[in-house]
């Protein structure tokens, strides 16, 4: 198990408090579930891919009230956390390139947060060709990173990743997210480049299918 989830369980009933205050010190995460509110209201059929243990889930869960949401990741601790409504929200362990096979075209709404960072820059391109697959004509990914960029928020965002998740972290600069995105979905699909919260280095970007 990583460092991160150690120390995280041991704080027991207060581990979700702990890892919510944790994580505000690096990214709002509420102010970007919001963003990606904005971006898609009518979406329907949201998938996560990297939820995680469930945090973003639960977010996406209330601030779309109608919609089914599939969270999928390919660790163990998938949706561990996860307290929103059980009906229309599943978890379950994949990889994108899979279910992209399963499901093409399947989504109104594709959301990567935090993901790309830890996924091998050789597997960058199938993990976004699969995202791109996965939705509909007319479908929104909601992409949102770290920036590569020197500073001392940055250095700490580093180590915090590197050693409390184990996984060799690999941040991209604007420029180069901008550039692996367009090479999948094209350079007109990109929206502008927006910041989040509490640093500048925390990007999104809207890709419109
Ligand atoms: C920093 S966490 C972000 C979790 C969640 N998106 C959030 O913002 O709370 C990164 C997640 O990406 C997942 N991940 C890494 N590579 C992946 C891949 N190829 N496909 C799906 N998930 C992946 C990890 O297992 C981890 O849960």
């Amino acid at each position: 198990m990583a460092l991160g989830a150690v120390v995280r369980r041991a704080f027991g009933p207060y581990e979700r408090q702990v890892a919510e205050a944790w994580r505000a010190i690096f990214f709002n995460l509420d102010d970007w579930m919001a963003m990606v509110r904005d971006w898609a209201p009518g979406a329907r059929r949201i998938l996560e891919l990297g939820c995680g243990e469930g945090y973003s889930t639960e977010r996406l869960a209330r601030l779309f009230p109608e919609a089914e949401i599939l969270a999928v990741d390919i660790a163990a601790n998938i949706g561990r956390l996860y307290a929103g409504p059980a009906d229309r929200v599943s978890f379950r362990i994949a990889y994108a390139e899979d279910l992209a096979a399963e499901l093409p075209g399947h989504f109104d709404l594709v959301v990567l947060t935090d993901v790309l960072h830890h996924v091998p820059l050789a597997l960058r391109p199938s993990l976004l060709g699969a995202a791109r697959d996965l939705l509909a004509p007319g479908g929104v990914l909601a992409f949102k990173d770290w920036e590569r960029r020197w500073s001392p928020i940055h250095a700490a965002t580093y180590s915090a990743d590197r050693w409390l998740t184990g996984d060799r972290i690999a941040y991209l600069t604007v420029p180069e997210a901008r550039a692996a995105l367009g090479a999948v979905f094209g350079e007109a699909a990109l929206g502008r480049t927006v910041r989040i919260a509490p640093w500048a280095h925390n990007y999104a970007i809207r890709v419109a299918r």
